[in-house]
């Protein structure tokens, strides 16, 4: 099976990327009115930052390969359901169930399927929230359907998994063992790193309230 679309499916394919990041900019102003909303208005800051990114052409033509599925824009369409990512960043952990649920009320996004890789590591030591939902898009007269994987992680699950995203390509999936044991370890050091952070930050609130409470006397 050739691992390149045709030109034909290529063409068609671009078009569907327009698509999606349209889908994607609609998304991502929704995320951001949340976060300002949150931040501005109800004194909370659970998003530190926001990304998102389309999945190149190559690397969805190299996915449909590895599940064995013909390479076209239909299969890309409905067989992948992160061609659409979005990352958001969470100061704790706490903070992700929090937006978890947030988004589980956005009018306008229908969440298909969630992981909890924060509460049930994967054996990697991955840890992240996933939620696949589908957003529609509005053009040329009609609605489509545009899935998302939207991830949520705190700084420090993010600078993990990015190291080990690097090792993962640097070793064409076959980390060796004495590093994918050493990033075991350091994923539970990153957890214990973002509980004992939150507990810092608790503390420093609970003085933040005390003073408050002090001047409000
Ligand atoms: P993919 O085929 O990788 O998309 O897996 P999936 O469809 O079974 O979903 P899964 O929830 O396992 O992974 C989705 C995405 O999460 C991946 O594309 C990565 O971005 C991320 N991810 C999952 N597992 C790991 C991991 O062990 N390490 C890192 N760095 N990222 C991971
Ligand atoms: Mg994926």
């Amino acid at each position: 099976m050739s691992i390149y679309f045709s030109d034909e499916e290529f063409a068609k394919l671009k078009n569907m990327l327009c698509v999606y990041g349209w889908g994607l900019e609609m998304l991502l102003t929704k995320l951001n009115i949340i976060r300002r909303d949150l931040s501005l208005f109800q004194d909370k800051s659970p998003i530190e930052h926001i990304r998102t990114r389309i999945k190149t052409p190559d690397s969805i033509a190299k996915k449909l390969h590895n599940l064995n599925f013909d390479l076209t824009t239909d299969n890309a369409r409905n067989k992948l359901f992160d061609v659409a990512g979005v990352r958001i960043i969470t100061p704790f952990a706490k903070d992700i169930y929090f937006l978890a649920e947030l988004l589980r009320t956005v009018p306008d996004m229908y969440i298909l399927n969630e992981k909890d890789y924060v509460g049930n590591p994967k054996p990697s030591g991955y840890r992240s929230y996933h939620i696949i939902a589908e957003v529609p898009i509005f053009y040329s007269g009609k609605t489509e359907n545009m899935p998302v994987e939207i991830q949520i992680r705190t700084e420090a699950m993010n600078f993990w998994a990015t190291l080990e995203h690097k090792a993962r390509y640097k070793y064409a999936e076959h980390i060796p063992d004495h590093l994918s044991d050493e990033l075991v370890i350091i994923s539970e050091k990153i957890d214990e790193l973002d509980s004992r952070m939150y507990l810092i930050h608790e503390i420093i609130s609970l003085i933040n309230q005390d003073v408050h409470d002090c001047i409000a006397e």
